[in-house]
């Protein structure tokens, strides 16, 4: 059976290293296989659940299409579009917000953690982002949902709403619950300030993540004064417990290594991090500086992101605008 895969990153500046590792570098290998159709769409429905400035937002939906493409994404052969390019995504997201739950929605922890203690004054979008978030996935039919851990819980409750629609409506199998695609290891890379918090674009500090558009001297910098502690390097992944920026730091060889978490403390055991840091660097800078070029280069041909979401709008469209009117017929409309 060909797999469908679908997912999303926000246009919302900043992407780093956490999106790379936990999502981008996956969808670009699986926009690699044989027999798979991917849809990657730039998100900007789901950025504006805050505030954003206008232009900025422009540009960054430009940036977060040039990034899908110099991450290694050809845009010929996978679609990349922008939601707000697609009415169904909106349309979907209303219909399916009479199917969701309150009960449901009141347990997603990151609404708790985005809107902080004053829940009142986040947005109502901001509340029902995972509504709209199962309207892109189930629009496509999509199998397989490649995201990063923090995700987990929405593709949950988008299965849960897959089934109850089909349930409701005595329609088996109409919309198809997906299965996510979450890397064992990895999956959460944290700040380089803080192991206990998620790298995030929203961090006030910039040192705190790599972003995908730093240069080489800015990502040494952001090495070098990354959060480690006073003992040499581990030598037992217990140890790890209570070392979270050593096993973050660990976690980001591995995961640019592709090797295991284990095999990573066995090459450093007993080493100084100074050591291991330079090791880390070289890694970094082959991975992410001829990325970082590539999104500025294309960032000066406005024309050419602009060409590309435009035709994956198009093909987008087709697919998910008969998707809708089925399930218009099926409601009774
Ligand atoms: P967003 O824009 O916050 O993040 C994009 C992707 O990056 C992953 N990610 C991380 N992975 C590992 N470590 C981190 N520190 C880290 N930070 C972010 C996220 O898990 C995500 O995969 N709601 C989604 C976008 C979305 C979507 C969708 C995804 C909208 N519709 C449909 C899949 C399918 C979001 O806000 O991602």
């Amino acid at each position: 059976m060909s797999k469908k895969i679908f997912s999303g990153v926000q246009p919302t500046g900043n992407l780093h290293l956490g999106n790379y590792l936990g999502a981008i570098k996956n969808f670009v290998e699986l926009s690699k296989e044989i027999d798979t159709n991917c849809i990657f769409c730039v998100v900007d429905l789901h950025a504006i659940t805050i505030k954003q400035d206008p232009k900025e937002l422009k540009n960054n939906i430009r940036e977060t299409a040039a990034t899908f493409v110099a991450s290694g994404i050809d845009p010929k052969k996978n679609i990349i579009f922008n939601q707000s390019g697609v009415p169904a995504h909106a349309e979907g997201a209303w219909i399916l917000s009479c199917i969701a739950r309150m009960g449901w929605l009141n347990r997603m922890t990151q609404f708790k953690e985005k809107a902080g203690n004053d829940k009142e004054k986040a947005s109502i979008g901001l509340y029902s982002y995972p509504v709209l978030m199962a309207a892109d996935i189930l629009l496509y039919d999509a199998t397989h949902v490649p995201v990063g851990d923090d995700q987990r819980q929405h593709l949950e409750l988008c299965r849960d709403i897959a089934q109850k629609f089909n349930n409701d409506f005595n329609v088996k199998n109409f919309l198809r619950a997906p299965e996510p695609l979450i890397q064992k290891e990895f999956s959460r890379i944290m700040s380089l300030k803080d192991g206990s918090k998620k790298m995030s674009k929203s961090e006030i500090s910039d040192l705190s993540r790599i972003n995908l558009t730093d240069d080489k001297d800015q990502i040494i910098n952001k090495i070098k004064k990354a959060k480690t502690d006073t003992m040499p390097m581990p030598s037992d992944a217990n140890e790890l417990k209570k070392r979270l920026e050593a096993k973050n730091l660990l976690g980001i060889y591995s995961s640019l290594t592709n090797s295991s978490l284990q095999n990573s403390i066995e090459v450093f055991a007993g080493k100084n991090f100074s050591e291991f840091k330079e090791k880390l660097v070289e890694l970094l800078l082959s991975e992410i500086d001829p990325i970082s070029k590539e999104i500025k280069k294309l960032l000066q041909d406005k024309s050419y992101l602009d060409k590309i979401l435009l035709d994956g709008v198009e093909k987008a469209d087709l697919i998910a605008s008969k998707k809708i009117e089925s399930i218009k017929k099926i409601l009774g409309f």
